[in-house]
């Protein structure tokens, strides 16, 4: 290490807290500039971004329709009172309303970011229905404050505990690590399907406002939930008149090789939050889409939601370009293409690392879930246990490698940038398939 970096790092420790880190034992290469896959630290070291930071920035880094239009934003206007129209706002706002899976069409409350905004959709629920509570999953994400940090179905919500109140958690299906202690799909998903009923009843499904669900859990471990079980979960939201709320933040725009998961499992939610890559992250934005039937709700009530930078001009700008670059480049289909390149180069990866024992995913968001054994699929750490495990070993040697990825105990999430080419991929894939390898035979 440089001694540029070893200042920098005692700098950064000294003086900033980074998320989700006990801050003495942070160790991280200092980025300095970001260009289509790849990442450059101070010294000018490459990463390959296989993550996506963190599962984000779907153009790749620095893609000029974004970078320009940010720029030209900034010297016309960088803010005005979110009550005041603004052109951009109304034709982004129209535009992602042709991108939702609504006929009807949808309207957009604009959020900074994928917490606030799973809260504003919790909030819009409980008014439309005049009900209190909020069903969530377990081994689920959906944001750090104390809100959205309750809704969350793992340890992260802890420290929010005991956290908003009227919040339910349950399990939803999981192929690889069933709750519902079967091997079978059809099984687990009936089994999954018959708990939330019994919740359902237990909880009493006329003061249930809303269930929000990420249709592919994110950081618990990239598992897309079964369609049919998306399905049934429609079905029963529509039985009870509860809000049905899919949490997109890391699989909208492109991820799963639709604009949406609702659009590509061909499911209606009521109302889907996003962020993350709406902006290919370069500015934070977040939101909020209501099917056009719900909004209406407010044409005669007010909005009982705001906030100081809510479709912020410079938020919106970026998002105007990054939609104008996920179309011209055909970038949402793009993703479908990039889901057989990774099931190939995964597939070969796994031949000679047994320390992998499941590899799954859908579009451009996959994982690998690393064992002890493939056959009792015991995991090389336990998930939600107070140890981390060798994950932390893992990705610095893939650093060292030249490559970032990010994980959780046993999972190392696959969600490059919709723009990787064939090679970049596999050199990333491969220098996983490397660590794993010398750590199956460690
Ligand atoms: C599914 C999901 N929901 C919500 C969030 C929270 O978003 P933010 O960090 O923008 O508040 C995240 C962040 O990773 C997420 O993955």
């Amino acid at each position: 290490m440089t001694s540029m970096l070893r200042d920098i790092g005692a700098l950064h420790r000294r003086h900033v807290l980074t998320p989700w880190s006990v801050q003495a034992t942070i160790d991280m290469p200092s980025i300095e500039r970001g260009e289509g896959s790849y990442l450059y630290d101070v010294d000018g070291k490459r990463y390959l971004d296989l993550s996506a930071g963190l599962v984000a920035v779907n153009l790749g880094h620095a893609h000029p329709t974004v970078t320009r239009a940010i720029a030209d934003q900034a010297a016309r206007l960088c803010y005005a009172s979110p009550q005041f129209f603004n052109a951009t706002r109304a034709r982004y706002a129209e535009r992602l309303s042709s991108h939702a899976p609504w006929k009807e069409g949808a309207r957009a409350f604009f959020t900074t970011g994928g917490g606030e905004a799973n809260e504003d959709a919790v909030k819009m629920s409980r008014t439309i229905t005049g009900r209190h509570k909020v069903l969530a999953a377990y081994r689920s994400f959906h944001g750090s404050a104390p809100g959205a940090g309750t809704l969350t179905g793992e340890n992260r919500r802890w420290p929010n505990e005991p956290g908003i109140p009227g919040i339910v958690h349950f399990f939803a299906p999981n192929i690889y690590n069933s709750p519902f202690d079967t091997r079978d799909p059809k099984t687990e998903i009936e089994r999954a399907i018959a708990h939330l009923e019994l919740v359902l009843t237990y909880e009493n499904p006329k003061s249930i406002a809303a269930i929000l669900i990420e249709p592919v859990v994110g950081t618990n471990g990239a598992i897309p939930l079964p369609v049919e079980y998306l399905q049934r979960v429609r079905e029963i939201c529509t039985e009870h008149e509860i809000v049905l709320i899919f949490d997109e933040v890391m699989c909208g725009f492109g991820r799963t090789g639709a604009a949406f998961a609702a659009v590509r499992f061909g499911i209606e939610p009521d109302m889907i939050t996003f962020a993350k890559a709406s902006t290919s992250a370069y500015v934070p934005l977040g939101g909020v889409l209501v099917r056009e039937t719900l909004a209406q709700f407010f044409d005669t009530r007010p909005l009982p939601c705001g906030h100081t930078y809510s479709g912020h001009p410079l938020a919106i700008a970026a998002a105007n370009a990054a939609l104008d670059a996920y179309e011209s480049e055909h970038l949402f289909e793009r993703a479908r293409e990039i889901e057989e390149w990774i099931r190939e180069d995964l597939a070969a990866v796994a031949a000679r690392a047994p320390v992998i024992g499941d590899a799954r995913g859908v579009g451009a968001f996959w994982a690998v879930e690393l064992v002890k054994d493939r056959e009792t699929r015991e995991p090389v750490v336990p998930w939600q246990g107070p140890n981390p495990g060798p994950i932390g070993t893992i990705l610095a040697k893939l650093r060292e490698r030249g490559v970032y990825a990010f994980g959780r105990y046993n999972v190392i999430l696959i969600t490059p940038p919709l723009t990787i080419s064939r090679e970049e991929l596999r050199e990333g894939v491969n220098a996983l398939g490397d660590v794993l390898e010398e750590f199956s035979c460690a």
